[in-house]
């Protein structure tokens, strides 16, 4: 356990820093690397899913060295549940058209992979040329995904996880780093 001053935590003290900000800004250049070289030709369409990407999405896409476009969805799943009821449906459906693109959805943790499972189905019916993963974080236990997720950032420990866009309660989006909570 870390005690960290950090103003943003508001007093919660973090267990310890999962991925600091030196860790994810090398690993988000290696994915960047590993994405550019996989789309050689196409329109490549960068899909974050809100708003836990928005943080990775925004250094990701600086990352890729090729032409894209961004865009987001958003989906309505947990509603007041603390686990996924696997009703997944689109609050925000993208503008572009999907239609003979590579489609790279982009994810901050990977848990259950229902959301995914869910989304993937929503997105495959749609005609992409490529439609594939990209999660800061996965768990390794989404019995519920039958999608393999292609680019993944690390192996996330089962600890409850904040910042980089991850919350509790909206809190912490915000943390430059990945900490689990006390
Ligand atoms: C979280 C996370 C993933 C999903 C993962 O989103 O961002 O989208 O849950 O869980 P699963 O693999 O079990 O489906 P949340 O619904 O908390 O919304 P948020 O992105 O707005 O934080």
């Amino acid at each position: 356990m870390i005690e960290t001053n950090d103003p943003r935590l508001m007093g919660r003290a973090v267990e310890r820093i999962a991925f600091d900000e030196t860790a994810i800004r090398d690993r988000a250049r290696e994915l960047g690397a590993e994405i550019t070289a996989a789309y050689p030709d196409g329109e490549l369409l960068v899909l974050g899913l809100l708003k836990g990407s928005f943080v990775f999405l925004a250094d990701l896409v600086r990352q890729i060295q090729r032409p894209l476009h961004v865009d987001f969805l958003v989906a309505s799943s947990y509603g007041e549940a603390t686990v996924s009821s696997g009703n997944v449906r689109l609050v925000y459906d993208p503008e572009t058209k999907l239609e003979g693109k590579h489609i790279l959805l982009v994810e901050d943790i990977v848990d259950s992979g229902r959301t995914l499972q869910k989304l993937m189905e929503l997105l495959r019916v749609r005609g992409p040329r490529s439609l594939e993963i990209c999660a800061l974080l996965h768990k390794r236990i989404a019995t519920e995904l039958h999608h393999e997720v292609r680019f993944v950032g690390f192996d996330a420990p089962s600890e409850f996880l904040v910042g980089y866009g991850l919350d509790h309660a909206e809190d912490f989006r915000h943390l430059p780093y990945v900490a689990s909570l006390r």
